[in-house]
Order: structure tokens, then sequence, then C-alpha cells
């Protein structure tokens, strides 16, 4: 309040503009220091020592989401619980699974099982296993930062999640996006909201609702010999899904995140080995049972929409917007 003492002090010589004037700046200056004490922690935390690897702005749903999204959700998720381990809901995020041991502490990454399963010894990171591949150091630092900050959930509320004993219910039909029928003649699968129905294609009858993760499903194909499903899939503007389902068994069998937008025109090489598919411009072929990529092609101006092998099953074509 030096300011303010000193200009008081010169008032009395003013004219009664000038003291106006005086009298609005030390309002100001009043104004400004009332300001400046309400973020004084703030000041106080800017000046505190940060430890120089810390990160402070680490965010769940910006920094980290991305990372499990990506390396993880495909073998811990509800349709898919590896080591009985989802991640794909906060609280079992923070939970852990069979090992009974909590995957993550909060403030402490010491204690937090998830960090010793992502961390390299002897060069070697128990997860993410194949076919994801091993986390760079500075997605692992990120994780271990995020812990060490208190693992804060900053993710918007998402919608309710979906599994085999909680599928979707419907107000009105649901929008089918996609239909094949079993190369027998049998079944029936059609895409919905988060699921695939399956029926009985002379009774009609649902025979089952295979729930995934992803809520929008462009395409669905049988496998040659009907025993798999691949169902293109995704969440529009955010991440690809493959997911290929063990139709005898209803299990799912792999769920692998591709690209950033929801996938497209999936298809089979006629031997049953490898998987087709569009993924935003890029046509891409894996293998179907690793999901290993074996074929990119990323050479299109507009979006593929579907593919097809040639007969010999050497290579997928494709039909885009473009060509
Ligand atoms: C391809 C499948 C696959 C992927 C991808 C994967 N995991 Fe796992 N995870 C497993 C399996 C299988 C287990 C069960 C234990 C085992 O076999 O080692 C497991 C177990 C775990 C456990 C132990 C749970 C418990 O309490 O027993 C943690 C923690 C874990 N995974 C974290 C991760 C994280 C983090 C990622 C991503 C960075 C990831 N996993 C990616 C397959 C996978």
């Amino acid at each position: 309040m030096r300011t303010s003492a000193s200009a008081s002090g010169r008032c009395g010589r003013r004219s009664p503009q000038s003291r106006l004037a005086i009298a609005v700046a030390l309002l100001l200056t009043i104004a400004a220091t009332g300001a400046a004490h309400g973020d004084e922690p703030a000041t106080e935390a800017a000046e505190a020592p940060v430890p120089p690897t810390a990160d402070s702005s680490i965010s769940f749903d910006r920094d980290v989401l991305p990372i499990f999204r990506r390396s993880c959700f495909g073998c811990h998720q509800n349709g898919k619980r590896q080591g009985d381990y989802r991640m794909t809901e906060f609280a079992a995020l923070l939970a852990g699974g069979e090992s009974e041991q909590p995957a993550i502490v909060p403030g402490d990454p010491a204690a937090s099982y998830l960090l010793e399963q992502i961390t390299p010894q002897d060069g070697h990171a128990a997860m993410p296993q194949a076919p994801a591949a091993p986390l760079s150091a500075a997605e692992i630092e990120t994780i271990r930062d995020w812990i060490a900050q208190g693992a804060v959930n900053d993710a918007p509320a998402s919608g309710p999640s979906y599994d085999a004993e909680h599928p979707p219910l419907y107000a009105n039909a649901p929008v089918i996006t996609s239909i094949d029928i079993s190369h027998d003649g049998r079944l029936i699968a059609a895409a919905a909201y988060h699921e695939v129905i399956l029926c009985d294609a002379e009774s009609g009858e649902r025979l089952a609702r295979l729930v995934g993760l992803s809520p929008r499903i462009n395409s669905l194909r049988f496998s040659p010999d009907s025993t798999r499903l691949a169902v293109a899939a995704g969440t529009p503007a955010e991440a690809g899904e493959l997911q290929v389902w063990d139709v005898a068994t209803r299990q799912l069998q792999l769920s692998l995140p591709l690209g950033s937008d929801t996938l497209s025109g999936v298809c089979w090489s006629p031997d049953g080995s490898r998987i087709a598919l569009g993924s935003g411009n890029s046509v891409r072929a894996l293998d179907a049972n690793s999901g290993e990529e074996v074929l990119f092609q990323g050479a299109h101006e507009d979006w593929v929409l579907d593919t097809a092998f040639t007969a010999d099953g050497t290579w997928p074509t494709r039909a885009a917007h473009s060509s």
C-alpha cells in the first residue's frame, strides 16, 4: 500500500478534478490490491519449487485416456475382461483385477500395480500384451505423473456403459446399419447401437446380443466358414475399433483400436486369414487372429466406404468416395 499512502499525502495541493482522478486511482489501487490478495494462494503455488520432471497439468481426459484407449481397452473392457480387469470405467480402472492389488492408488505411483505392469524390466514390460505396441517412455511418464498428481478424473461423464448383462434399451426400433447372412444360411447378423444382434434366419428368433465397446457399427461380415464375425465399429471422430467375435461361443476374440474415426467396409480374405477395412481415407488389412497390420494404403483423398479381396485373396480392393 505504499503507492496509495504517498498519493493521499499529495492530495491537499491538487485541484478538485485532479483529486477526483487521484480518488479513482486510489480506488483502482485498492481494487487491484484486493484482487491480488484473492489470488495469493495461486501466486504462492506458482512460486513454489516444481520438481523438474513432474508436469503438474496432466489431464486424464486429454493425456491419459487416449493412451489407455489405444493400448489397453482392446483387452480390458466389458466384453473382454483379461485378468478380470476393466479399464473402461473409472472406478474399475482404479480397483484392478484378479491379482486383487489396487491398479491405481491416487498420489502413490509406487503402490500402483498398473504402473509396475507397464514399466519395463530388463527391457520388457508385462503390459500392454501383443498385438498392442509397447508404451513409449514418455507415455509411461505421463501415466506416472497423472497418478502422482492424484489420479483425478477430469473426463466428462460418458453415457451408460453396456455389456452382455446390461445391453442397450431401445425406445424405438434401432437403425440397422449393416446386415449379413452366414454362409450356411442359418444365421442373420444385424448391426445396431453398441451391439450386433444374431437371429435365426428361419424363425427370426433372436439368439444373441454381442455387445461391444463402440457405439457405432458401420459394417459387419461373417468369415468364409461363418465361425467368426468381423465388425467395423467406432466412436465417431474419436476412435475406430475392429471387433472379431466367435459366433458359436458369442465371445469377443479381438477388439483392436484403429485410427481416429469409425471404421467401415469390412471384408474377409477368401481363406479367412485376413480382414480388410476402410479407416478414414485409408485401407488396412490385418491378420484375423493376431490383429497385426499386414497392409496400410493411405492414398485416398476421401472416405473408403467398402473393401473386397480379389478372388485369389492377394489384394484388397476398395470403393471410396472419390474412386
Ligand atoms: C492383448 C491383450 C492385452 C492388452 C492390449 C493389455 N493387457 Fe493387461 N492384461 C492382459 C491379460 C491376459 C492379463 C491377465 C494377466 C496376464 O495374463 O498376465 C492382463 C492383466 C493386466 C493387469 C493386472 C490386473 C490384475 O489385477 O490382475 C493390469 C494392471 C493390466 N493388465 C494393465 C494393462 C494396461 C495398463 C494396458 C495398456 C497399457 C494393458 N493391460 C493392455 C492382456 C492385455
